[in-house]
């Protein structure tokens, strides 16, 4: 299921988490495109290693300007993000004790889809609603 990115309804208008999904962003596409590939499988690990290294960073970065600016929703966030990087490291293990399938790609990229579009469209959104009205 592609996703366009310009869409205006994953665009929160805080350039540098905007910036930062995209990367993450580029990381799920690169699920979708490895399927099928003779080297699908080391772009698989290659990439669930950056998402999990690269989200890591993005949810500190976030978590910081939420302190900054006092958001409300700052433990609920926390507790999302942290449930992102379980399910990553629980979708290695995976990998690691049942070894690699298609059927694992597919699993992969519908659950981190499903997350990402949701957090970044309902949650991260309020982040940046929070701090222009703070700003006005
Ligand atoms: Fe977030
Ligand atoms: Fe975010």
């Amino acid at each position: 299921m592609p996703v366009n990115w310009n869409l205006s309804l994953y665009k929160t208008g805080i350039e540098f988490m905007d910036d930062q999904h995209q990367q993450l962003y580029y990381a799920l596409s690169s699920i979708r495109e490895a399927y099928g590939k003779e080297d699908e499988e080391s772009i698989i690990l290659e990439v669930l290693d950056f998402l999990i290294e690269y989200a890591d960073f993005h949810f500190k970065e976030e978590e910081d300007f939420m302190r900054k600016i006092a958001f409300e929703g700052y433990e609920y966030q926390r507790q999302e993000h942290a449930t992102f990087i379980d399910n990553c490291n629980a979708m290695k293990k995976m990998l690691n004790d049942e070894g690699f399938s298609r059927k694992f790609i597919i699993l992969l990229y519908n659950d981190v889809y499903k997350w990402l579009i949701n957090h970044i469209s309902e949650k991260d959104s309020l982040i940046a609603k929070f701090a222009f009205l703070k700003q006005s």
